[in-house]
């Protein structure tokens, strides 16, 4: 049986979770069965598209050959991108057809800008391949693609006619990108507190891949974004709590030129948030932290870069507002477990003895 959440937009739409999916039957129940195709990447591909179309077409979809772009960051690109509409004008795949996008958050992404962009507007399908994109990118509808310059700086926001996670596709899942994943779902649970921040205790059992605790997981996780999304669509306010740890993150991404993974830069970040946090708030939150990154197979410290980089990233962040000053950054920080603050100024000399302290030395 798969599990449902519903996400309130101003469009809702579903996002059903389970561990063997009859997806055809799971899409066809919500989205009448017509013209498809499938996007997805070249690891992916060879394991799973083969049956979600075998099932979609079962249950009376016309679906033409996957398109495949290469696995990785670089297929969310302009260039990419242009590939992927020629090839469905090609295929001739109709207004009314739906693009279903079988991978992990690239595919979700560059997908998810094509179906909003082809055509001015398809159908779109999410399905979530890996922990990250299950928990995370496939639902709140940003989708988009990257630039040389920076990344996600062209998109759109788009809202799926369905999502649907096969839970058995992440027992292909390296565990590199489980423990990614498992940044956001720690981020989460920090954010939520209560039932979800206990549940974590089992992030080791996801991590060995026990299906139970994967289920759980990522239900709570996609409950929790669901319910920040709903409030806050256009990320207006709230929704920018789900930044926590990705400030000092992504600044740290790009001064290590994208050698540092996303979950390792963003586990580093919310330690250097919670010192942040506990220095203007006076609540130490770092052992919790701490214990929840070692267990999600993530690092607490990462190695060292010129600081000065990092804050040059920082200060190219798009969630920086027009009247900051220069030496001022946005943080989210935590009041307390579950009780996050956005939008606050931290001044270069406080953030600099962060991002220090996150530093290998
Ligand atoms: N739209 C949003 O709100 C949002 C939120 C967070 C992240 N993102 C974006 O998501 C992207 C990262 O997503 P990601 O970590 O899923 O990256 P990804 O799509 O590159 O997937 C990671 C790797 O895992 C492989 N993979 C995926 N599913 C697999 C499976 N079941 N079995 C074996 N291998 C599998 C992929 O081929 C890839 O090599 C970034 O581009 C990021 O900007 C978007
Ligand atoms: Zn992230």
């Amino acid at each position: 049986m798969a599990e449902r959440v519903t996400v309130q937009v101003s469009e809702p739409y579903d996002v059903l979770l389970g561990a063997g999916l009859d997806l055809g039957e799971t899409v066809s129940g919500r989205v009448p069965p017509g013209e498809g195709a499938i996007l997805t990447d070249s690891t992916v591909g060879p394991l799973y598209a083969g049956e979600v179309r075998r099932s979609l077409e079962a249950a009376g979809w016309r679906v033409a050959d996957p398109i495949e772009v290469p696995a990785g960051e670089s297929s969310k690109s302009l260039g990419v991108y242009a590939g992927v509409v020629s090839e469905l004008s090609r295929s001739g795949l109709p207004r009314d057809g739906t693009l279903f996008a079988l991978g992990g958050g690239v595919v979700g992404d560059l997908g998810g800008f094509v179906a909003a962009t082809y055509l001015r507007g398809v159908g779109f399908v999410g399905l979530p391949s890996s922990l990250l994109a299950m928990v995370d990118s496939s639902v709140g509808g940003k989708v988009g693609v990257d630039l040389p310059e920076g990344k996600n700086l062209v998109g759109s926001f788009l809202r799926p006619r369905l999502v649907a996670a096969d839970t058995r596709w992440l027992g292909s899942l390296p565990g590199s990108e489980v423990s990614a994943g498992l940044a956001e779902v720690v981020k989460m649970g920090l954010l939520a507190d209560g039932g979800f921040l206990r549940e974590l205790g089992r992030v080791v059992e996801a991590r060995s891949g026990e299906e139970a605790a994967l289920q759980s997981l990522v239900s709570r996780s996609v409950r929790f974004k669901a319910g920040v999304v709903a409030g806050d669509e256009y990320e207006g306010g709230r929704r920018a709590i789900l930044n926590y740890g990705h400030t000092v993150g992504h600044g740290l991404e790009a001064a290590a030129g994208y050698l540092l993974s996303h979950g390792e830069a963003v586990a580093a970040g919310m330690v250097a948030a919670a010192r942040v946090s506990s220095e203007v708030f006076g609540t130490d939150l770092s052992e919790t932290h701490e214990e929840l990154l070692v267990a999600a197979g993530l690092p607490r410290k990462v190695p060292a870069v010129e600081v000065g980089k990092v804050f040059a990233a920082m200060r190219r962040d798009k969630k920086r507002r027009s009247g900051d000053a220069p030496g001022d950054y946005r943080f989210v920080l935590l009041e307390d477990l579950g009780e996050p603050v956005w939008g606050v100024r931290v001044a270069e000399d406080q953030a600099a003895r962060a991002v220090e302290g996150v530093l290998e030395r």
